[in-house]
């Protein structure tokens, strides 16, 4: 009761200095207690200033899966980003409106609250920012903010979702990008088999999914470290040239040649439904990621020492490239695809 009659007491201070001319309604708008699983890296800084509410998450989700976030109405953020995909899709490079097609394949969305730098090439570095890059690009949503809050303004869930979430019921690009980061915060994926054998929560792994971690840690953990199974970093490490002029890795973000064709190192957490892989999905396959490494890998003058030291390679027999793969399907959370 206490608490409740505090939040009354602070609304109603608010309420009365803003030019809502609603009724006095006010919300309790909870902040979210969000379990933040043991071992994960550090929270990003950012989050401590735009912590998921009860409402604005819900309003981020509404937006999330609106297509009116595009210039045409037939795509939202969630065609590209599904959820049974871990939030990534299947499509090599991101397709937008009226088909038109991206530079890069499209992440997954997950664990984003512990990630320093957004995108393959690390261009954001607050996910509050992030939301206006699709909705104006050419080749994903082609609208502008201003469109958008046109067409969403005078709807009535989405008022009363603003003044549940932000005191009041205008809809402004701000709470725009807020609530899209919040509910993007709670994606948070930490219930994979993987998490459940480390919990010792009663489950094993078999003998080739041990085999195969084993494996991991001694060729793969040191760029696929940390409970992300990323350490976050990026690197150069020989795949497939995207030959759009418009890619250059990281190089495009700091205009370095030592970036050139860098990536950030990709997550491995629900792997197995983010097919196809690489930054514009040049491998249908696990499989062929693992034939690549093993039959080598492309020269390039800053590609990364662990290839450059090794001969361009990581050697892999058969039986370790099954046993990897057996590894990384324990990192599939079915409760966070809703599988
Ligand atoms: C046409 C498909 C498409 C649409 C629509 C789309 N995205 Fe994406 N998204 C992508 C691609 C491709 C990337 C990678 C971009 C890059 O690396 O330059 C990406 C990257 C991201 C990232 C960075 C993830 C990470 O791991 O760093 C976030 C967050 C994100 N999108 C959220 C959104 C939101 C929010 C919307 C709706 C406002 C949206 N996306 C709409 C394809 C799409
Ligand atoms: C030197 C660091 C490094 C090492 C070692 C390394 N990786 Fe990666 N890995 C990366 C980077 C960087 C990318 C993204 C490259 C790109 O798209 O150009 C990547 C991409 C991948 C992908 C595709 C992911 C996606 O979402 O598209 C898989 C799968 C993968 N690595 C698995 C492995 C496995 C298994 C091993 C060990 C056999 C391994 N990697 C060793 C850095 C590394």
């Amino acid at each position: 009761m206490k608490k409740i009659f505090g939040f009354i007491v602070i609304a109603s201070f608010f309420a009365s200095c803003n030019s809502d001319d609603s009724d006095m309604i006010s919300y309790d708008n909870p902040e979210l207690s969000l379990q933040i699983p043991a071992d994960f890296p550090e929270v990003n800084p950012y989050v401590s200033l735009n912590k998921p509410t009860k409402y604005g998450t819900e309003l981020g989700k509404k937006l999330f899966s609106d297509k009116r976030l595009s210039a045409d109405n037939t795509i939202s953020c969630s065609s590209c980003h599904i959820q049974a995909s871990a939030f990534a899709d299947h499509n090599p490079r991101a397709i937008g409106i009226e088909g038109r097609i991206g530079l890069r394949n499209a992440p997954p969305i997950q664990n984003l609250m512990f990630l320093k730098f957004f995108n393959w090439d690390g261009s954001r570095l607050q996910l509050e920012n992030q939301p206006l890059v699709p909705i104006i690009t050419h080749e994903e949503m082609d609208s502008s903010i201003l469109e958008v809050i046109g067409k969403i303004k005078d709807d009535a869930s989405y008022k009363e979702l603003c003044k549940k979430a932000f005191g009041d019921q205008e809809i402004t690009p701000d709470r725009i990008y807020q609530s899209i980061a919040q509910f993007e915060y709670t994606l948070i994926s930490a219930n994979s088999k993987y998490d459940k054998v480390k919990r010792t929560e009663g489950q094993s792994f078999t003998e080739s999914e041990a085999a195969g971690y084993a494996t991991f840690q001694q060729k793969c953990a040191s760029c696929h470290s940390t409970e992300l199974f990323t350490d976050q970093s990026f690197r150069n490490i020989g795949f497939p040239l995207n030959t759009d002029s418009n890619e250059a890795g990281r190089g495009r973000v700091t205009g370095i040649a030592a970036d050139f064709m860098s990536f950030r190192v990709p997550s491995l957490r629900n792997i197995e439904y983010t097919a196809p892989y690489g930054s514009f999905g040049q491998f249908a396959t696990l499989k062929s990621v693992l034939d690549y490494f093993d039959n080598g890998v492309l020269e390039a003058d800053n590609l990364d020492p662990i290839f450059k030291n090794n001969g361009n390679r990581i050697p892999l027999t058969e039986l370790e490239k099954e046993n990897l793969i057996a590894f990384m399907k324990t990192l599939s959370d079915k409760e966070f695809t809703g599988k």
